[in-house]
């Protein structure tokens, strides 16, 4: 069955992408740990019903059963590019350990795949980036950064050649941690400065390992011992501002923290997406790339139409939709007041830079499943209000 809609924000899951498939036992096992219940398995087309005693007519959804061969196909698919891609990572981290030969070749091989899977289906390949183990961390932290960063590329509309060549370095972007010393790189508790200072050295290593090579994309060697930098010159180790950090690095820099902050370690607990989001947020133009974090968030998805938004002032509206290009300044109806009253229903949009009754600009706090303060939000859509990509509550 495709699943289309959670009993609670899509942010607040495990799961990447707003739909996906499933496809066994342990998939249905996966979504039970985290639901109650789920919507399953609809396309949806709208069409307006004539009614001629009805003002504006009244809105059905149509609902047609999707290709669920095809779906399956593609995840299966996606599955084994996944597993694939980390065998050929797991081979280089293993000879970059130990001093042997890089191969490249099946490599390349795998990241080729990862593009064409990216782009044949983006859902079903970044879901299984959330498939988490803690002790394959560096393995499949590399794949997710290989995955994420040729989605993201895909979504700023790199050519396929640029999206072999940034996978290629989100695969590669932390080989330079193999040459780290095991008891630094394990370590449980924080590092002290010069425990630190080693660590840091991973983006050095990595640039020895893959500096001169003929059989690797160049600006991957770049990409390593950049992306711990910073647009505002204090990362590391060089400490270089934004003139000098390509597109490519602050697209892995990016995928990097993303993936980083939602991993459970074995010293903390991964965070979950919309904290690690907002994060990014919070560090657009110190240290991440504006454009490239507001498309990320964008792909991730980070005010999803139908939840609650409360904002810093108290009032609680539901988002409604986000046009293009602003997914982070959504449409809102407000329903509470600051004290959690109702409130005179009103439509704001956020891209407009709105204020409050006191006049002050409307900043956003944090979003909540329908049910949350009171406010059911199926009570609204039965009343006629319309939320982007919604169907019709009933
Ligand atoms: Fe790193």
């Amino acid at each position: 069955m495709y699943v289309v809609e959670l009993d609670r924000p899509w942010i607040d899951s495990p799961f990447l992408f707003q739909g996906f498939l499933l496809e066994n036992a342990d998939d249905i096992i996966a979504v039970q740990d985290i639901c109650k219940w789920v919507y399953v398995d609809v396309v949806e087309e709208e069409w307006v019903e004539a009614d001629v005693n009805k003002p504006t007519g009244v809105r059905h959804t149509q609902k047609r059963y999707v290709d669920k061969n095809q779906m399956a196909t593609q995840l299966t698919a996606a599955n084994r590019t996944y597993q694939s891609t980390k065998k050929q990572v797991k081979h280089l981290l293993a000879s970059a350990q130990l001093g042997q030969a890089l191969n490249m070749a099946d490599a390349k091989v795998a990241v080729k795949d990862c593009v064409d899977r990216v782009v044949a289906n983006p859902n079903a390949i970044l879901w299984l980036t959330r498939l988490k183990h803690q002790d394959e961390y560096t393995a499949e932290h590399s794949v997710n950064v290989c995955l994420l960063s040729i989605a993201l590329g895909q979504r700023m509309g790199l050519a396929a050649y640029e999206l072999e060549n940034i996978g290629i370095s989100g695969l590669m972007h932390d080989i330079g941690k193999m040459k780290v010393p095991p008891e630094i790189l394990n370590k449980p508790d924080r590092l002290d400065p010069e425990e630190f200072a080693e660590m840091a050295r991973h983006t050095v290593y990595a640039k020895q390992l893959l500096m001169g090579r003929s059989d690797i994309y160049p600006g991957a060697v770049d990409v390593a011992y950049s992306h711990h930098e910073r647009l505002d010159g204090k990362g590391y180790p060089r400490g270089i501002d934004s003139s000098k950090i390509s597109l490519f690095t602050r697209i892995v820099t990016i995928a990097d923290a993303y993936d980083a902050m939602t991993s459970d370690r074995c010293y903390k607990v991964g965070m979950s997406s919309m904290e690690a989001l907002q994060i990014i947020n919070r560090n657009i133009g110190t240290q991440f790339d504006k454009e490239v974090a507001r498309q990320f968030i964008g792909m991730i998805g980070m005010y999803p139409p139908g939840y609650l938004l409360e904002m810093s002032n108290g009032e609680v509206g539901i988002i409604l939709s986000a046009d293009k290009g602003y997914q982070l300044k959504p449409r809102v109806m407000m329903v509470l007041d600051r004290d959690k009253n109702p409130q005179p229903e009103a439509i704001i949009n956020l891209a407009m830079n709105p204020t409050d009754g006191a006049g002050q600009p409307y900043k956003t706090k944090g979003v909540y499943r329908s049910g949350h303060f009171g406010v059911d939000v199926g009570e609204y859509t039965k009343k006629g209000l319309r939320i982007q990509g919604f169907d019709e509550m009933e």
